[in-house]
């Protein structure tokens, strides 16, 4: 049988150095709470957990339940461990502080409990998304906003879990990225993917496409790029788009490909958030052997100045992302 997840973490611990003790067994709570939500995402219709949840979330958007299930599954596994300080999720307007029953730690945890609400309704591969930081502050203070106002560069560890046709976790903490499959007869996340690694170069471009006309004309000229004919780059590439990112993301770390969520005249910052989406998908990439920008820094050298930000997203194969900061870079000269 192959390694489970626990025997991994602790032989990371143990052997490599790889991971404090506090800090795996972060990863593992972590990861128990995204098995709780893998359960109701697979009871489906039978679970009542589709639908909207009638409210709107600090963006403006409209929460489902299973966002909300997914946000308090994730609090309610973590909040005891002694390991975090606080948290903070995109479905929450401020940060969550550990209540004061519970031992305070040095770590600050940050998600998107669920990644791809849209597609949860019908069938369609959805995520969790996560992010690990050392407080900045003192462990004997309250925590505050400002230790979450921190570059990705500054990451511990990052992860996703996918709810697709199997259920998968994928996590770094800098030292490779490695992916494990959660095995329903024992209900344990046991290696299947490891020491993944991104091809420099994909064939597969993912974006919403219906929003190409209001992208600045670096973006078009790279989408245009990716449809034309020549046969030593492979080109025409394939567009594929689930509209999920965990799921995009995924299929690209694998595969080999770029995912594009760009800025577009109406959102100069295009949708996706830096703290709970991007940084943590970057690191990951990152330690794959690809890139993340948003089309002119790295993302992870980002300095966030709240704790929603959102900023454009380019991800993905390292010489696919390099191409189109080219175009981008030639489009503002
Ligand atoms: P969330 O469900 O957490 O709000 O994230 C949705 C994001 C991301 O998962 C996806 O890639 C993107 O929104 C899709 O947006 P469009 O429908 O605008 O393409
Ligand atoms: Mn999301
Ligand atoms: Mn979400």
């Amino acid at each position: 049988m192959s390694v489970s997840l626990s025997r991994y973490l602790v032989e990371q611990q143990r052997a490599k150095g790889n991971i404090p003790p506090e800090l795996r067994l972060l990863l593992e709570v972590v990861a128990r709470a995204c098995k709780s939500i893998s359960h109701s995402v697979n009871k489906g219709a039978l679970g009542e957990v589709l639908g909207s949840a009638g409210s709107e979330n600090v963006q403006g958007e409209i929460q489902k339940k299973l966002d909300i299930i997914a946000n308090e599954v994730l609090i309610e596994a973590n909040e005891w461990g002694g390991h975090l300080a606080a948290m903070a999720s995109e479905e929450m307007d401020g940060i969550y502080m550990v209540p004061n029953r519970y031992p305070q730690g040095e770590y600050l945890l940050l998600f998107d409990p669920l990644d791809g609400s849209s597609n949860i309704d019908v069938n369609v591969s959805i995520g969790t998304i996560f992010s690990v930081f050392r407080r900045k502050s003192s462990v004997g203070d309250l925590a505050n906003v400002n230790d979450f106002l921190q570059k990705g560069s500054e990451q511990v560890a990052a992860g996703y879990v996918i709810y697709g046709s199997s259920t998968m976790l994928v996590y770094t903490t800098g030292h490779g990225v490695n992916g494990f499959t959660l095995e329903p007869s024992i209900g344990e996340f046991c290696l299947s993917h490891e020491n993944m690694r991104i091809p420099e170069d994909g064939t597969i471009y993912s974006i919403n496409e219906g929003n190409l006309l209001s992208c600045s004309p670096g973006v078009q000229a790279y989408i245009q790029w990716c449809k034309e004919t020549d046969k030593a780059t492979q080109r025409p590439y394939s567009a594929r788009y689930i509209g999920s990112l965990v799921a995009d993301f995924h299929r690209n770390l694998i595969k080999g490909g770029i995912y594009i969520y760009p800025g577009t005249v109406k959102n100069q910052d295009g949708k996706l958030r830096l703290q709970y989406e991007s940084n943590p998908l970057a690191f990951i990439v990152e330690q794959a052997g690809g890139k993340a920008s948003d089309g002119v820094r790295r993302i992870m050298d980002i300095q966030p100045s709240s704790l929603h930000q959102r900023a454009p997203l380019f991800i993905g194969s390292k010489n696919m992302v390099e191409l189109v900061e080219r175009l981008i870079a030639e489009e503002n000269a």
